[in-house]
This record gives structure tokens, sequence and C-alpha cells, in this order.
């Protein structure tokens, strides 16, 4: 058995994988959010630790097997979000400070007004943003009482979720992250493939609190047995985007995956290249395997499945999410009505700010089913916005979109995303695709499955084809372009 670790925004999972990658059980705890001021979003990471352990326990226990007969532990993590804990006690100094947090927009700021965007990009294929760990990182030294000079004496260590949870699964043995997740920092150079020296002085990190970068696919210690009641190897480690791109098993360049949440994190494999992005998307490590850096491009969709929510709890046309397959049914098309819901703006490709959404091409006739439709449209529209900057970046096609994520379930969406991109759209049998490439990779590690084993586990569910004219693929993906320009800059008014 595998054993794959979860660590998401809003919970901690563990899942059970058996030999053939399938689901044996699984153990999830909430973690609670904490919103101490406007902008800011901590979690408390001793919650953090506890649930997981709990849940990886709460999955042991239930599949009734030996903790011996589990061969590895995979661990895959909510990426950027740090924290910065005491050596010898183990306490964290103060919360981990979560991805979306904001605090630290300013000092975004005075680093692109000081010239550092091109070296930040350069270096670590980043846009300059409170998004990424060093900032955050820099604000616990600077805040926290006496935590600076700590650091300095060699008393304090920092990591992302992950290097959290290795530090507590070894009993302190490793302080060490991943490639991916080293990735996300804003420290992590990577072409040298290492902590860049310019960036930590700059960021003012002390180098002695950052982790041991290692490949993805690789050795982190082994949980102490005291956790499991038996020493368990720790062999992959990974950001939870890059181990869905995993789990889809896109692991030839031009494969891309899609994952359908609040908003979407589109991800595409560029092979061993690290594209340079001119479209505003973010050039991230894939993973790491052997003595192999993977790179692929990354773009977000701020507002997707939140478009669907302001359907239900918004306007009121539906009473659950799950209700707008049908309710779009009622209608053949949505009659040349664009629902653009640029509600916070507008992300990649076009960076946006102060977009905001709105509602084209109403008759009459428009009725709830046109504006469910539409919606739903949009979130197909937004991935094609996303996956042609990537095409335009990577000069290479997509060779098909892999999907995960709740909408997927959502058949008229999937055709219509295959339509709108003019390639196939594959739903895969896994709903947990964060967990199985965690558990993939560590298997792939462990040497217990092969390449092409992985290939043969998460099956196609259904195969989406377009089936839309070229003609009318253009014409409907023109008049949503038209429509997110007329949207652009509207906050200003
Ligand atoms: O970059 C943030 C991302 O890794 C968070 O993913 O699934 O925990 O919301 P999730």
């Amino acid at each position: 058995m595998i054993l794959s670790l979860d660590q998401g925004t809003t919970s901690s999972r563990a899942i059970l994988f058996d030999e053939e990658a399938g689901m044996i059980a699984q153990g999830q705890y909430e973690i609670r959010q904490s919103f101490p001021r406007p902008g800011w979003v901590e979690h408390d990471p001793e919650q953090i630790w506890e649930s997981q352990l709990a849940a990886a326990r709460d999955a042991i226990a239930a599949s009734s097997a030996p903790a011996d007969s589990i061969t590895a532990i995979g661990i895959t993590n909510q990426r950027e979000t740090a924290l910065i804990w005491d050596k010898a006690t183990g306490t964290p100094v103060y919360p981990a400070i979560v991805w979306q947090d904001r605090r630290t927009a300013e000092q975004c700021e005075a680093l692109k007004a000081q010239g550092m965007a091109g070296e930040i990009a350069e270096k670590t294929g980043l846009v300059i943003d409170a998004y990424f760990s060093a900032t955050k990182l820099a604000w616990i030294l600077d805040h926290v009482p006496g935590a600076r000079e700590r650091a300095d004496r060699g008393e304090l260590l920092a990591g992302t979720i992950d290097s959290w949870l290795i530090w507590k699964l070894t009993g302190g043995a490793v302080h060490a992250t991943d490639v991916t997740n080293a990735s996300r920092t804003m420290l992590y150079n990577l072409h040298e493939r290492k902590w860049d020296d310019g960036l930590i002085e700059v960021l003012r990190i002390p180098p002695s609190i950052l982790p041991e970068v290692r490949m993805s696919g690789g050795d982190f210690g082994a949980a102490d047995k005291q956790w499991f009641g038996a020493d368990i190897p720790i062999r992959s480690v990974l950001g939870d985007q890059q181990a869905a791109l995993f789990g889809h098993t896109c692991l030839e360049a031009g494969s891309a995956k899609n994952t359908y949440g609040t908003g979407c994190f589109i991800l595409m494999n560029t092979g061993t290249e690290a594209v340079t992005s001119s479209h505003g998307l973010l050039t991230t490590v894939a993973w790491g395997m052997g003595d192999e850096l993977y790179y692929a491009l990354e773009g977000s969709v701020f507002v997707a499945g939140a478009a669907v929510q302001w359907l239900q709890e918004g306007l009121g046309l539906i009473v659950a999410p799950a209700d707008s397959e049908e309710k779009a049914s009622e209608v053949e098309d949505s009659e040349g009505v664009v629902v653009v819901p640029a509600f916070t703006g507008l992300g990649a490709p076009y960076w946006d700010m102060y977009a905001r959404g709105a509602v084209f091409g109403l008759t009459r006739g428009t009725t709830a089913a046109h504006l469910v439709r539409a919606t739903l449209e949009s979130l197909a529209f937004q991935s094609r916005d996303v996956i042609g900057a990537m095409e335009k970046d990577a000069g290479m096609p997509l060779s098909g979109l892999r999907v995960d994520g709740g909408a997927v379930r959502n058949n008229l969406l999937m055709q219509f995303q295959a339509d709108i991109l003019g390639s196939d759209v594959t739903r895969t049998t896994y709903a947990e695709t964060t967990a199985l490439g965690a558990a993939l990779l560590a298997g792939l590690t462990s040497g217990i499955w092969t390449r092409e084993q992985l290939e043969s586990f998460n099956k196609a569910e259904k195969v989406f084809s377009p089936q839309m004219e070229t003609e009318e693929r253009e014409r409907r993906y023109n008049a949503w372009q038209d429509a997110v320009s007329r949207t652009m800059g509207w906050e200003k008014h």
C-alpha cells in the first residue's frame, strides 16, 4: 500500500492506495480558516499537523492492514503557505500565513519599484506577488519580536507545509522541501537549481532557516514509528497542483490538466525546458525525478465554480450547483448571451484588476436558462484563454486536456470545453487526482510501479471530443474576447 497525505487549504486528507492504485481507505478533517484582518488568512500549524496525523491514522485503521504493509508515504500540499518554527521545541513562532494572504502586497510593490521584476521572473519563473512564500517569511521575521535575532542564531527553521509535515513525521530529523514547493517561494533559482543567493539577500531571509531542496520523487527520511506503529519511508513530496498533473499522468510535454474548483488551476507540462512566458503565465517546476527537472506553465482563472455559486446564491437561478446542467439544457444554446464573470478582475492572460463582470447580448427572449448556460460557457472560454496563452508560450499545441474538480461532472460544460478548445477533454476515473499523484510518484520512486503502469491506472472515464464546426468555434470565441475587452478597466468609472 501507499499512503498519500493531501494537506489542502480547507482540509487534511489521507488516502491509502493498493498495488493497483485503487483507493482502499481514507480519512479527512477540516482546517480552521482564520481571517484576523481584511486580506489576512492564517492557519494553525499545530492543527494542520494534528489533523493530518489523525486523517492518516483513520485511513490506516479503516483499512485494517498493519502499518508495516505500507511501502511508502507521498505528501502533497497547499502551496506557498509558509511558517517558521523553533528548531528545539517545534513550536511555531507565528501561525502559517496562507497563500491567499495579501498582507505583504506593499512589500511586493516596493520590490517592483526597486526594478526587481525582470530578475525575479528570469530566476524564479514567477511574477512579484504576495501569493508566494518569500515575503510571508520576511513578514514573520520582521513582526514577531526577537524572531530575526533567533533566526540569525540558528534557532529557527522555515518552510512551506510540506517541510513542516516532513519535519514532524521524521521527529525533527529531516528539514527538507521538494523542487515544486521551492519553486513557489520566489527564492528558488530554476536554472541553478538552488536557493538564489541574491534573492535571499534582497528578501532578507537568513539562509540557515531554509530547508534543503530535494527531488519530488526522492528520499525524505521516514515517518517515525511513534506515529503509525512502523517506520514508513517518505518517497514523494510535491505541491498539490503539480500532484494533480502527475495524477492525470500528464507526463509528456504538451499535456495539460485543468482543475475546476472555485477558480481553475491549469498546468501544462513543457518537459525539461523551463519556458519563459510572455503572456503572464508562471513557469514552475512540475516535478523532479532522478537528476531531471520537468517544468510546467501555470495559469489560473480566478472565478470558475464561484460563478456557478453566484447563479445560486446571488441570482437564485438554481438551487444547487449540480442543477446548472439541467437548467442550461432547457435551451439549445445561449443565443448570443455572454457572461464575463470578472468579479475580482481578470487574471492570465489579461491581468486587469479593474475589470468587472458583465452580461452581454440580452434580449426580451433571454431566460434564466440562457444566463445559466452562458455562465457555464464562461468557465470554458476562460480556460481557453489560459490554454491559448500556454500554446503560444510553449510553441506547441495542446495534446488534449485532462480534467478534475467538482464541475467536471457537468457533461454539458465538458462538451462545450472540448468544442471551444477544439481538442479532446478527458475526464478520468479518479476524483482524487491530487492524492493519487503523490501516491503514484511515491510508488514510482519506491520501484513498485513502472512509468507505463502509471498510465494504465488513471483511465479515461469519458472523452469529450469537439463537435463544433471550426467556423462556429472561432465566431463564439471572438464574441467572448470582444465581451472581455469591454469589461476591462470598468472599475475606474
Ligand atoms: O497555490 C495554491 C494551491 O496549491 C491551493 O490548492 O487545492 O489547497 O486550494 P488547494
